[in-house]
Order: structure tokens, then C-alpha cells, then sequence
């Protein structure tokens, strides 16, 4: 999605804005811009990658020590050079950079197109040019600004270049600023702007900064000023290098051994077999009746997981946030929301939680980015302790998300006296046995990778599973669909024979996420559904019983290690990541940075 850089320093500013949309490239963008100041506003813009604009940035003076710069992807508008940012007035006085939808962009350029202003683009974003320079006519440049910005709905974070200043305001979508002494970077992700300095201060909803004689003042739509809390955040320099990997996704599948035991490491009372939550206050949440999971693609995935945990004890509902926002559903006093988003600015995530969090027991929110804005606005959060994920498919925040879904479930459970210590040992017993058994899958790759070779001109795939690993299905096929472009449909396996079964002949594959858990021979009974009609059947399965009956079954079967029902999830997806990334790297496709898709989802 969209990227936010800007600088102002003394420093000069375009290589520093480059290297800030550089890292942003994994947010997911098809064009890019970048302009400064020095004297008067010069830009350049391209179709492509960062790397076209660095090319093109010869053009620019080293002099100028501020500037801004955009990693686009379209929403309104198609991929062109005149669509993309940095957008500006009529008389390119004023430059801007936005991240979000301007909902009312379409009145707004009528009444400026009245008021003789002349648009260069087809997005929404350029009316905030025009608007903060239609208001320049009749207020000092303060109230201008601020003025234009209270005209604005949608969601928004924006940063407009005037004459030597900087302008920055927000609604819904993140903007941070780092500091370091007399200059400020920023972006609309931290990472972009990490390597300069660990000082942040993040704007709010309806907040305006406003960067000009080498100071920063963060004001409200009132004008008043606001105080504003420095926070720190560390981070490494590996965290954005792929080491010794091709990619940054493959890096992040096999990073799975060390994450998959973060999610639990520090967070376990081994003694009593509990998990401990710091920041969550039993007393205060004890009285719910009902949770309601809410989340968005691989995300949600992890939460249909832990409805069938939930569900034995809970009443538990899953919902796509995206739904959820809109579905005006009666929410009460007694109703729990855990919101659930690896980067935690998905905005139908953000929506669905403003929407109905006042009217709850309370918010949770399990999150990977820490201090994004739905970790800052739910009652309690709880981390995944991932370490950033660059590859736009999600992969090791998805296994971590499954186990910190599973802690907070034993952790009421326990709480509830619902499970006693014995069967509460047992558990997390086994827990401390998972980062093994990932790193025992990842030995398979090559396996997996002569299985790519056979299924990679295979146009479409369907992956079946029931109960836990329901969830595993839709999730390795959306892996697939993502990064490899394979059509792939997820169902459960007992779904088959109500209408998709009609699909299957000898040109389409089926994956059964079939292990010995309590429900493998069902599972069996669908294989022999699609075996009897020339299907080809891969199978992920475990040592057991029946796994001679599932390899007579199969064309191909990887065997993943036996573990707890519940924990089979977090293993039975590794093998589907590896197996769709192979696939994308024999088609030759850029794994990390997939077609048409966003890391960060800021618009609905
Ligand atoms: C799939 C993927 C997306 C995200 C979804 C929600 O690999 O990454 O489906 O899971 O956009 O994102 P978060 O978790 O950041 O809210």
C-alpha cells in the first residue's frame, strides 16, 4: 500500500528520502515520486520501481535538506506518472504526499474547479493541494492548512511541502515522526526511518504537525497545541536485510523456529502452566459472556483457528472486519472484542474496533507492530513478538498469531478452571517441543520444492481440511494464490460432496491437510470421494494408523511430525508455504512483492 517518506534537516535530503521509499517497497506499490525544496519545489515521479526514481534523481539538487516522497498504490486513478505523488497547486508552490481515500474528493474538486483551479490527475489526492492553496488566499498558512484539513473526510495521513516547511496532518491512516537533535524524519511506517534514530512521536487522529524554523509543533483542529509523548523503539539493521536468503519471504518461513517459540518464551509460568499477560486485567474482563474475533485475510485464518479452541468452553464468534464494520451488530456489556492484524493498521480492522469498542466489556488487540495504531487503541494488547515481516505474504506472523491465539485460550481456560494443571502441563509441555518440530519440516524443503516441479503448471488447486485444520487449508491456499497467481479455492473437506466435487477431473490437484488427529478418518472418506474421480491428491499427513491408507491414496504425501491436536496448525502450514513459494520462484514471480498487493491494507 501506499508509503509516506519526508525529510527536513540539514542534511542533504534525496538520498534520504530514496532510502526511505526503498525499505517502504515492501508495503507493495506500482509507482513512485519524490520532490524538495530549494528555493522552489523540484520533482520527479516514475511509473515502477524506486530504482527508475533513483535514475532520475541526478535532476536534483544535493542542496535541498527537505523534501518529500511517495510510494503509490492506485486506488483512483490508473498507474501513471501524472497519478503519481508528490501532487501539487496550480502554481506548484505546494507539493503533497497522502496516504488513504479523500471520500468527498469528487465535490471538493468541483467547488475548486469553480474556483478556476486546474487538476493535472485523475486521484483523489490532488484536491488537498488545491484545497490548502485556495485557503492560503484568505488565512495565514497555520489556519490555511488546518482549515483544509477539517474539509477532508476519508482517511488520511498527508505531508505538503510549503515554501521551506513541512505540513503533516492525520485521520485513520499512521504518520510518525522520528526525531533526532534538529531534524525530522517522516513516514508512515517506522521502519522507513529507523536506521536514523530510535525517537518517535506518532500523530493521532485529527492531529496536524507542523516542521518549520527546525522546530516541530503537533497541534489539534482547534489550533491548540498538544503534548506529545516521545516513545522509543529499538530496531536492528538485520531485520531488513534477507541474510543469507533469496528473499525475504523464504527468510521469513524459516525464521518460523525462532518466532514460533517467541510467541510463548517470557510469557509462560512453566511452574503453574499458566500464561501470563502483563497488560490484561482479569478482573476487569472476567464478566464477558461472548468474544468476537475480527480480522482480515491470513489473519482472520488465525482467528477461525481459535474458534475451535474457544468454542469448547466460550461462545466465540469470527468475523471479517471488513463485514463486521458494517453488519450493525448488537454488541453489549458482556461481549469481548479481540481484534486480530499482523500490522495493526488494517483500516477495517481499525473501523470495526472504533465502531463497536465503546459498547463492549473491552478490547484486546493481538498485534505484530508494535505501537501501530490498533495496539494504541485497544484496552489490552498483546504482541507477537515476530520481528518485522517484509514479504508481503504473511508466514511466520501467521504461526505466531496461532500460538499466541492458543495462550490467551488456555490462559482463560486456566483461569476458568476449565482445564486443570495436568491437562494445562501437557500442553505447554508439548508447546516447547514446536520449535524443533518447525525446524524438522523446514529440512523437507527440497522435497517440497520436487513437488513444485510436478504441480507448477497445474492451473488450479483446491486444499481441503476439517475442523483445526480447516483454517490450514485456507490458508495455504491463499499462499498460493498470492504469491503464484494459481487459482486455488480452501473448503472444508466434508463441503466437497454439496457442490464443488463437480469441479475435480485429472486436471486439478486437491491438498489434503489430512494428520491423525480426532476427525482423520472423515478425512479419509472425502479423499476416496475425490480419488474415484481421477483426482490428483497430495497429502500432508503424520505417522499414524492410517498412513498407509492415505499414502494408497495420494499421488505425493509429506509427512510433517505428530503433535497435539491443537498444535497441528502451526506445523501443517509450513510445508503449504514452502510448497506455494516454489512454485511462485519456478514461474519466476517476485515472491516478496506480489502483484496488485499491499503489506500494510490502509485503505477499505
Ligand atoms: C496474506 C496477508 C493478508 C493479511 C491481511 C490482514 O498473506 O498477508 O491477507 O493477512 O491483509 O493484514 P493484517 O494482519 O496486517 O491486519
Amino acid at each position: 500500500m501506499c508509503g509516506i517518506a519526508a525529510y527536513y534537516g540539514k542534511r542533504s535530503a534525496v538520498p534520504i528520502l530514496l532510502d526511505a521509499l526503498k525499505v517502504l517497497e515492501y508495503r507493495g506499490y506500482d509507482s513512485c515520486g519524490l520532490a524538495v525544496y530549494d528555493g522552489k519545489i523540484r520533482y520527479v515521479k516514475t511509473v515502477g520501481k524506486v530504482s527508475e526514481l533513483l535514475k532520475k534523481s541526478g535532476e536534483l539538487p544535493d542542496s535541498a535538506s527537505i523534501g518529500i516522497a511517495h510510494t503509490r498504490w492506485a486506488t483512483h486513478g490508473r498507474v501513471t506518472v501524472s497519478n503519481t505523488h508528490p501532487h501539487f497547486d496550480c502554481k506548484k508552490r505546494i507539493g503533497i504526499v497522502h496516504n488513504g481515500i479523500i471520500e468527498n474528493y469528487q465535490s471538493l474538486k468541483k467547488f475548486l474547479e469553480g474556483r478556476g483551479h486546474k487538476f493535472r490527475s485523475r486521484t483523489d489526492s490532488e484536491v488537498i493541494a488545491h484545497l490548502f492553496e485556495e485557503m492560503l488566499r484568505n488565512y495565514p498558512e497555520e489556519e490555511a492548512f488546518i482549515n483544509s484539513v477539517k474539509l477532508l473526510e476519508g482517511a488520511f495521513a498527508i505531508v505538503a511541502l510549503y515554501g521551506d516547511k513541512l505540513f503533516l496532518a492525520r485521520k485513520s491512516s499512521p504518520l510518525v515522526i522520528g526525531i533526532k537533535d534538529s531534524e525530522f524524519f517522516i513516514a508512515s511506517d517506522t521502519v522507513a526511518i529507523s536506521r536514523h534514530t530510535d525517537k518517535f512521536i506518532f500523530l493521532d487522529d485529527n492531529e496536524v504537525g507542523i516542521i518549520r524554523d527546525r522546530n516541530l509543533e503537533i497541534k489539534n483542529l482547534d489550533g491548540f497545541d498538544v503534548n506529545k509523548e516521545i516513545k522509543r523503539i529499538k530496531r536492528t539493521e538485520e531485520e531488513i536485510d534477507r541474510g543469507r536468503f533469496e528473499t525475504f519471504m523464504l527468510k521469513e518461513i524459516f525464521e518460523q523456529v525462532e518466532t514460533v517459540e517467541n510467541a510463548y518464551k517470557g510469557r509462560v509460568d512453566f511452574k503453574a502452566a499458566v500464561p501470563v499477560f502483563g497488560g490484561i486485567d482479569f478482573d476487569k474482563i472476567k464478566k464477558f459472556r461472548r468474544i468476537i474475533l475480527f480480522a482480515c485475510g491470513s489473519s482472520y485464518n488465525a482467528g477461525l483457528y481459535a474458534k475451535y479452541l474457544f468454542d469448547r468452553f466460550f461462545d466465540c464468534h469470527v468475523e471479517y472486519a471488513s463485514e463486521f464494520k458494517y453488519a450493525d451488530k448488537k454488541i453489549s456489556k458482556r461481549d469481548l472484542l479481540v481484534a486480530i492484524s499482523q500490522s495493526g493498521e488494517t483500516i477495517d480492522v481499525l473501523e470495526a474496533l472504533r465502531k463497536y469498542k465503546e459498547k463492549a466489556l473491552a478490547s484486546l488487540g493481538i498485534v505484530n507492530v508494535v505501537s501501530s495504531s490498533i495496539a494504541r487503541e485497544v484496552d489490552a494488547g498483546i504482541y507477537l513478538h515476530a520481528g518485522r515481516e517484509i514479504g508481503v505474504a504473511a508466514t511466520k506472523t501467521y504461526t505466531s498469531q496461532l500460538l499466541t491465539l492458543f495462550l490467551f485460550w488456555i490462559y482463560l481456560a486456566r483461569k476458568f478452571n476449565y482445564i486443570d494443571f495436568a491437562t494445562a502441563k501437557r500442553y505447554i509441555d508439548e508447546l516447547k517441543k514446536l520449535p524443533g518440530k518447525v525446524g524438522s519440516v523446514l529440512k523437507r524443503e527440497m522435497e517440497i520444492k520436487k513437488l513444485a516441479r510436478k504441480y507448477v503448471k497445474f492451473g488450479n488447486a483446491l486444499f481441503l481440511g476439517r475442523k483445526f485444520n480447516y483454517p490450514t487449508a485456507l490458508e495455504g491456499a491463499l499462499k498460493l494464490k498470492e504469491i503464484s497467481y494459481v487459482h486455488a479455492e480452501a473448503l472444508s473437506a466434508g463441503e466437497m460432496k454439496h457442490g464443488p466435487i463437480a469441479l475435480v477431473d485429472d486436471r486439478f490437484y486437491s491438498v489434503f491437510i489430512v494428520p491423525h488427529d480426532s476427525i482423520t478418518d472423515k478425512v479419509i472418506n472425502n479423499m476416496e470421494e475425490i480419488k474415484a474421480r481421477s483426482g490428483k491428491i497430495i497429502a500432508v499427513t503424520t505417522k499414524g494408523r492410517s498412513l498407509k491408507q492415505i499414502k494408497r491414496l495420494s499421488d505425493d504425501v509429506i509427512v510433517i511430525p505428530g503433535t497435539k491436536e491443537e498444535f497441528l496448525p502451526v506445523l501443517g502450514i509450513v510445508p503449504l508455504q514452502l510448497f506455494a513459494y516454489h512454485i511462485a520462484r519456478l514461474k519466476g514471480l517476485d515472491v516478496d512483492k506480489p502483484r496488485n498487493l499491499a503489506k500494510t491494507v490502509t485503505v477499505e
